[in-house]
């Protein structure tokens, strides 16, 4: 169950003109329940105008040993949103010493680290959460390479360039990186411009042997994942190697269909307790929980975090979108109760399983 802490941050580092990481300090008494895994994120939240604000931040450091102690630390790459809430006030006023409500880590977006070939295609602020993901499976796989594949604007503009490199020195022949500038010539390395779904079709099997990668972690806005999705499926790769997490999505979600019964009920398990409420008109299963239990887990609201999923016990629902869940995770009933409306007058929603 995911939980709220208070933790000091123990740094701010400024990354980009308009990004930072964070670094926070986790106490012994907490370290467990900060136990992550490579790619995970963390909920940030605040009250901003007596409402509150949740936002949720990649950690890219590594994550900890299974068998060792929980992490003294987290690190989180913060990228200024245009007239974002909590983006503005990380960039501008959080400092060290200040103290930050963070949530236990979530997200589906993770490697158990294995030995063989791992590959990722990332755009922007899409880097975090596979820098997490490549230097854990490195530090722990000596059997394990990995090609990690940016697309950035310019090199001003690109965050984690530092962290990156220096991952390249300590791998050198087993990390393989390249860099894609769109808006920048390169002195070394490949032409400027987007990398699309045609572009990564030609250049993919080039560079490794694409059959042979055990996992493809794909991040970033919709747009690249969506084009880097195609080009793999184009070259045969099997949906189960494909990993996704989107960070912007820029397409409206689309308009609610009249099929809500009139008088639907939510019952809900959370945290081992249940209850029954009333649905009111065209809220989502997450709002009516949400009027009744606090706690529930949520993050972005939108569709894209995952952090609200639940199992559909009973009943019907239609979810206006998921950029979330994986197709094996809603063929085995799970939903985002974000993003889903009753279609039946009962449904029941589990979101300790
Ligand atoms: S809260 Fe992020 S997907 Fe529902």
């Amino acid at each position: 169950m995911a939980r709220f802490h208070t933790l000091p941050v123990a740094a701010v580092d400024r990354l980009t003109d308009d990004s930072v990481a964070l670094t926070l300090t986790v106490p012994p008494r907490l370290r467990e329940e900060y136990r992550h895994a490579p790619g995970q994120h963390l909920a940030l939240r605040r009250l901003v105008d007596g409402t509150e604000i949740r936002r949720t931040y990649s950690i890219c450091s590594p994550a900890p040993a299974p068998d060792g102690e929980g992490p003294s630390t987290l690190r989180v790459g913060v990228r200024l949103v245009d007239g974002g809430a909590f983006s503005t006030y990380a960039l501008k006023e959080i400092n060290v010493g200040d103290e930050l409500e963070v949530m236990t880590p979530a997200g589906r977006f993770t490697l158990d680290p294995a030995p063989g070939i791992y590959a990722a295609i990332v755009g922007g602020s899409g880097i975090t959460p596979v820098l997490s993901i490549v230097s854990t499976l490195l530090e722990r796989e000596p059997e394990a390479r990995f090609c990690l594949i940016r697309s950035d604007r310019t090199a001003a503009s690109t965050m984690f360039l530092e962290e990156a490199a220096d991952l390249k020195d300590r791998h050198p022949r087993r990390l393989q990186l390249v860099t894609v500038l769109s808006r920048e010539e390169q002195q070394a390395g490949l032409p400027s411009g987007r990398l699309d779904q045609e572009r990564l079709t030609g250049l993919l099997p080039a560079l490794l042997p694409v059959g042979q990668v055990a996992g493809w972690f794909l991040c970033g806005p919709f747009g690249l994942v969506q084009g880097a999705e195609r080009a793999l499926r184009g070259l045969g790769v099997v949906r189960s190697r494909i990993h996704e997490e989107i960070f912007h999505v820029d397409a409206a979600a689309p308009a609610p269909a009249a099929t809500a019964p009139a008088h639907s009920t939510v019952t809900a398990r959370l945290d081992g307790r249940g209850g029954t409420w009333p649905v009111q008109d065209g809220e989502s299963l997450l709002e009516t929980v949400l009027r009744n239990r606090p706690d529930a887990p949520y993050a972005c609201k939108g569709g894209v975090c995952g952090t609200c999923r639940a199992f559909l016990v009973a009943g019907e629902v239609r979810m206006d979108r998921n950029f979330a869940l994986e197709t094996e995770e809603t063929e085995a009933g799970y939903v985002l109760a974000c993003q889903s409306h009753p279609v039946t007058e009962k449904v029941e929603l589990d979101f300790d399983r």
